[in-house]
């Protein structure tokens, strides 16, 4: 099989840094032609000799340069972050026109959220996610969503379900007993690898997702007291405070309660198909507390 064409999105970032690494790797092993889209203001400095990278400003109007950009490529994964997640509509029309192009990853790497969850939670860029999904769907360019469980080696920066630095758990009904999903960005990256490799007409139009484990509050909460050699702090929300959180001005604090929500309603389903990495050695939860504790 002839190695497959793919172009990366957002190389610098946490999900697109560990991306870069797989493919790169996929390159190495002559199982794919790696091509990083970046913008001019990004460092390459990450990006290995041997790929190719290509310059494009998604804040210019679609032009040749977007068609250059793409040129040839086969599957495009975005892994931007921030003010690009919107910015990614730019590169739509470009897919669209492309003869190579089979699907396209939009920057998604998120929970699995019902409607009724995406329609009250205050969180700009989880609409924006959706707005570049209809947008590519209007332009007939083919999706592949990856969907993931909680970012293992991102959460416990931040007070969300569990508050680690301050060894505190904040409960919401069943939010200790429900087993809550957890993949690292480095097993969303493999995920990526594993899909690009297959068939790309089997992907297109499809929606996966990647969970590396799952652990009831309760398992995380003992290990946050373990690390720390006393009781964890337990801080009781109610369903008042909880939907006060989920439409908080602040996308942070309404995100964090709509993961929390989650857990304590046992509402971590994934409709998608699971894409399971063989042979992956995991980390695991424990690693990533000692790294935030440490
Ligand atoms: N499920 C979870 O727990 C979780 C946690 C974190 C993130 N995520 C999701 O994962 C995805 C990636 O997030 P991340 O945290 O890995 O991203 P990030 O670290 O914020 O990555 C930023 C990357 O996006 C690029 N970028 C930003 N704005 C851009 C623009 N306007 N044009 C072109 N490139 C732009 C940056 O380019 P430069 O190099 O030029 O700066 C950089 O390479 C997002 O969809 C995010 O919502 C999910």
């Amino acid at each position: 099989m002839s190695p497959v064409n793919v172009g990366l999105l957002g190389h610098n970032g946490l999900v697109g840094g560990n991306t870069l690494k797989e493919l790169a790797a996929l390159q190495k092993a002559g199982k794919a032609k790696l091509v990083v889209i970046h913008r001019p203001s990004a460092s390459t400095e990450t990006i290995p000799s041997d790929v190719e990278a290509r310059s494009l400003d998604l804040t210019k109007p679609d032009g040749p340069d977007f068609d250059a950009a793409v040129a040839g490529l086969d599957v495009v994964v975005s892994a931007v972050g921030g003010a690009g997640i919107l910015d990614q509509k730019a590169i739509l029309p470009a897919l669209s026109r492309s003869k190579t192009l089979k699907t396209f990853f939009p920057s998604d790497f998120g929970a699995s959220w019902k409607k009724e969850e995406l329609q009250e939670l205050n969180v700009p860029f989880l609409q924006q996610k959706e707005e570049v999904v209809e947008k590519a769907k209007e332009l007939g360019v083919p999706i592949t969503a990856v969907r993931n469980g909680i970012i293992s080696d991102f959460v416990f920066q931040f007070p969300i379900q569990w508050n680690a630095k301050e060894n505190q758990v904040f409960v919401y009904r069943d939010s200790q007993k429900v087993a809550v999903p957890f993949t690292s960005s480095s097993y969303i990256a493999a995920a990526i690898a594993n899909l690009v490799q297959r068939p790309l007409d089997t992907i297109a139009n499809k929606e996966f997702y990647a969970v590396e484990s799952e652990h009831t509050g309760k398992e995380v909460t003992e290990i946050i007291s373990r690390l720390h050699g006393k009781a964890t702090t337990e801080i009781p929300l109610d369903d008042e405070k909880i939907k006060a959180g989920v439409l908080n001005a602040n996308p942070f604090v309404a995100l964090g309660s709509g993961i929390l929500r989650k857990s304590g309603r046992n509402w971590w389903d994934f409709p998608e198909e699971r894409v399971v990495v063989d042979g992956w050695q995991s980390k695991g939860i424990e690693y990533e507390l000692k790294k935030v504790l440490s």
